[in-house]
């Protein structure tokens, strides 16, 4: 599905220029949970958001099922960003005056969906994360875990071909990182859901399938884990 050959990428600061990401090469199949590690700094970041169509800056090849992605233009880039990706992020990124099912509707909103099947969509995905009890209300009255649950609904309410998590448990304590942990894995497991996950935390990284270890934007290592 997706297919990564000789990726480089510089940050251009003023006249100096910083090269992130080294040659890198991966290979990520549909249906794959993987975890990208390493140090801070080192271009996890940087990398998921090329594979996840947010930065189409960078040189060397593309591949996302066979369509020559590096070729794209801007447009382009942002319509298979919008109908392919879901995004998970450290600090939930939801929006405080909407509910907790106005937010997980969003992007069926944007994508033009009527408003009967958004909201049977989006108790369809509160039921899947565990959350319908709570669906009218704030994100604010909700603990953290249950925030990371809302974003997680809201981003497989689209259906996406993949998800992007970046620190997804990054502000969670370890048993609520735990719970959130076996959420994706039950999502990958009985919904197939292609996962790929950055995180800083060993024992969290060793519950994906796959861990990629990246130093100083280079892969250093690129090995089958977990196998729960
Ligand atoms: N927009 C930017 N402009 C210039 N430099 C950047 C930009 N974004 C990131 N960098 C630099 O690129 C390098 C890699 O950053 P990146 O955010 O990908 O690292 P990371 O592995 O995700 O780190 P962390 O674990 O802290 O999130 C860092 O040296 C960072 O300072
Ligand atoms: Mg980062």
């Amino acid at each position: 599905m997706i297919k990564l050959q000789a990726i480089n990428k510089s940050y251009q600061q003023g006249k100096t220029s910083f090269h992130v990401l080294h040659d890198i090469n991966l290979e990520i199949s549909a249906g794959e949970f993987v975890a990208i590690m390493g140090q801070s700094g080192s271009g996890k970041s940087t990398l998921i958001n090329i594979i996840g169509f947010l930065d189409d800056q960078f040189e060397g090849t593309y591949f996302y099922n066979n369509l020559p992605i590096h070729k794209y233009s801007r447009t382009q880039f942002s319509k298979l960003r919008n109908s392919n990706v879901g995004f998970v992020f450290q600090n939930f990124k939801l929006i405080n005056n909407l509910t907790v099912q106005e937010n997980v509707g969003l992007p069926l909103l944007y994508a033009g969906a009527k408003r009967k099947d958004i909201s049977k969509r989006v108790l369809e995905v509160l039921q899947q994360v565990g959350l319908k009890h709570v669906e009218k209300e704030l994100p604010k009255n909700l603990s953290g875990g249950q925030q990371q649950r809302v974003s997680i609904a809201r981003a497989i309410v689209a259906k996406p071909k993949f998800l992007i998590a970046d620190e997804p448990t990054g502000a969670l304590d370890s048993q609520t990182s735990a719970e959130i942990i076996a959420l994706f894995k039950q999502l990958n497991r009985e919904k197939n859901t292609t996962i790929i996950m950055v995180t800083h935390d060993e024992k969290v990284g060793q519950q994906a399938e796959r861990l990629v270890q990246i130093l100083d934007g280079r892969i250093i290592s690129d090995k089958k884990v977990g196998l729960s």
